[in-house]
This record gives structure tokens, C-alpha cells and sequence, in this order.
């Protein structure tokens, strides 16, 4: 274990992340490297300003507690800055083109974190801005995320990818989960999916998760036997499955079809693995202290949605190490990009 060094590059460092699979595993594996040294230097008060100088655009048209607080902090803790813009707040998409709005942004800032909703538009600003671009969501990807949970994965398990497994349970079709199963399948683990038909990852992500899965050694299962999925199993996720703005009449056909698999104290016991961990990226809906916790309970009785508020606060949760690890792993992909030093001595 060692400091950041000037050593050249032992490999192209990363720069733009739009999607999983865009880094190499290599690329993955320095990056989480890179984090796991950036956390143990923040606790022990020793960490040096990396990116000294550099200013981060921050666009964000959808709301955010985890993602915008890594990049603000991981900007300030390392010397740079960012400039928050949110849905109101910058021309782009109502009064200017993405095209001109990338074409300004790069001639200021060094970078640009963007969250919104179609895949094209975070493209667009990383074709026509000529700067880094990281994606901080959209609808069809979440890479930053499934960064942190990778390093939260390895940091918990205290072993390589290869020998550890985790199954994504619940709606599938969805960002994190197709994140997770590319990422986590590109480094060699034995991913699973436990999904009914019609929440379960499209073709083309099933492809890539094999294809990637192929290459490391790994191996994806997508089933909607959720029985043969967790048994075993290192790690349990799950993601909500309501999110906000959500047409209430849809409700009850998306609880109806996910409800055999949320996840609770049965489904802990039923993995058999007693030191199973459960992930969550959050926000999540696992008491009635929200509006939609509340409304879920009042009309279909279920206290915590996709999760039971039990698992969500056991021992066996790790989603408040997953939340952290967003700030870790966004500060080494900032770093990377903008201030590539060499990294050595994988862990994977
Ligand atoms: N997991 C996640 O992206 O959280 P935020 O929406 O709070 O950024």
C-alpha cells in the first residue's frame, strides 16, 4: 500500500465515463485502488490536493444527495471547485443546443459531471466539449455508482472479485442494476439477477454482462427464481421500486409483480450464507418515514417497500459504506481524468 506516485502511467488512464464498460478492468481496478488509498488518507488527515486548480462543471437536471455531495466534496478535499447548475439553472436543453452548451463548458471548465435522463445528452456534452465528462446518471446507466459498490464489495469481502458473488434482486431494468452487472461481471464475479418478467435487464445488457463476463472469468444468471439466485450468495441489492413523480397507477401493478421479492428477514435466512451483506444504492423506501413509504403502507400494508426497515438496519447492511464510498471512488475518478499519476498494485 502506497501513496500517490509520479511515476508515468502504467497504462492510458482513464478519462471520459459515460457508461460501464467504457474503462478497461484495468482501468476499474486502478480506480478502486486509488479510492480505497484516497479513503485511508482522509481518516488519517494525510491527504495531498490533487486537483489543485481544476474547476468542475456540475449539471444536474434531477435531484441528488449522494452524488452531487462526492463531487462538491471530493473537489474541496482536493484542492478544485465546482460550479452547480440544476434543471433551472443553465440554458441547456430549453434555450441552447447540448451541443452549444458543451462547446461553452469546455472552454471553461475542465470537467463536467452531468445527471439527467437520455443517454445521448451526456454523450453530446463529451463529443462536442473536448473535457472529461462522467456520467452521474441517466436513465440507462450509473457508472459512478457501481464504482462505489464495487470498492464497498471488495472492502467488505476482503477478497478478489473472482471469489464473490452478488444478486441483484427486485426491478433489474433499471440503471443501477444494469450498471452493477456489467461493472461487477467485467471484473470476474459471479453475478446474478432474481427478477420477474418484464423487470429484467434488456438483451443488449445481458449481452454485455456476458460478454464482459466471458473475458474475466465471471458469469451472470438472470432468473426469476429468486430461490436458486441467493443461495450462497456474498451479496444481496436492491433498488426501489417506485421512484418520485411516478404515476400512482402504476403502483400497484409494479408491487404486485416485485412483491415476492423484496427483501426481508426470510430472504436473508433463505441465502444461507449467515454473513450475507445487503446493498442498496439509496435513497429507499424501508419505513414510513417518507412520503411514499407512508402512501405504500396505507394503501398496500407494506411497512418498507422494497426492503424491510429490519434488514435495511441490521448487521447485515452496508449501505451506509456503500453511500460514503461514492466520495472515495468519484474523487479517483476526478483524479484519473484530470491529474493521471500512476497507480499500481491491484488488489483484484
Ligand atoms: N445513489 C444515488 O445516486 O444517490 P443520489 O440520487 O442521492 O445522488
Amino acid at each position: 500500500m502506497t501513496g500517490i506516485v509520479d511515476a508515468p502511467p502504467a497504462f492510458t488512464p482513464a478519462k471520459s465515463l459515460l457508461k460501464d464498460g467504457d474503462h478497461s478492468p484495468a482501468q476499474v481496478l486502478a480506480t478502486l485502488d486509488l479510492a480505497d488509498r484516497l479513503k485511508a488518507q482522509r481518516r488519517a488527515g494525510t491527504e495531498t490536493p490533487g486537483l489543485m486548480g481544476k474547476n468542475v462543471a456540475l449539471v444536474f437536471e434531477k435531484a441528488s444527495t449522494r452524488t452531487r455531495s462526492a463531487f462538491e466534496v471530493a473537489l474541496r478535499d482536493q484542492g478544485g471547485a465546482g460550479v452547480y447548475f440544476d434543471s433551472t439553472s443553465s440554458h441547456m436543453g430549453s434555450g441552447e443546443s447540448v451541443e452549444d452548451t458543451a462547446k461553452v463548458l469546455g472552454r471553461m471548465f475542465d470537467g463536467i459531471a452531468y445527471r439527467g435522463f437520455d443517454q445521448t445528452d451526456v454523450e453530446q456534452l463529451a463529443e462536442f466539449s473536448g473535457i472529461p465528462v462522467w456520467n452521474a446518471l441517466t436513465d440507462q446507466w450509473h457508472p459512478t455508482q457501481a464504482l462505489a459498490d464495487l470498492m464497498t464489495m471488495r472492502e467488505s469481502a476482503a477478497r478478489g472479485f473472482g471469489d464473490m458473488s452478488v444478486c441483484f434482486i427486485g426491478d433489474s431494468s433499471d440503471n443501477v442494476a444494469r450498471s452493477l452487472m456489467v461493472s461487477a461481471a467485467s471484473l470476474g464475479v459471479d453475478v446474478r439477477i432474481a427478477s420477474p418478467a418484464g423487470y429484467q435487464p434488456d438483451d443488449r445488457t445481458i449481452a454485455m454482462s456476458e460478454e464482459a463476463a466471458k473475458a474475466s472469468g465471471g458469469s451472470v444468471t438472470v432468473t426469476a427464481d429468486i430461490d436458486t439466485a441467493i443461495d450462497g450468495v456474498d451479496f444481496l441489492y436492491t433498488d426501489v421500486w417506485l421512484s418520485m413523480g411516478e404515476k400512482e397507477s402504476l403502483w400497484e401493478e409494479r408491487i404486485t409483480a416485485l412483491r415476492p421479492y423484496r427483501i426481508d428477514e426470510s430472504v436473508i435466512d433463505a441465502t444461507r450464507n449467515p454473513h450475507v451483506k445487503f446493498m442498496h444504492c439509496l435513497p429507499s423506501f424501508h419505513d414510513r418515514a417518507t412520503t411514499i413509504g407512508r402512501a405504500a403502507f396505507e394503501k398496500y400494508g407494506l411497512d418498507g417497500i422494497e426492503v424491510s426497515d429490519h434488514v435495511f438496519r441490521s448487521d447485515h447492511s452496508i449501505v451506509f459504506e456503500q453511500a460514503e464510498n461514492r466520495l472515495h471512488t468519484i474523487k479517483a475518478l476526478m483524479i484519473e481524468s484530470l491529474s493521471p499519476r500512476s497507480v499500481t498494485g491491484s488488489q483484484a
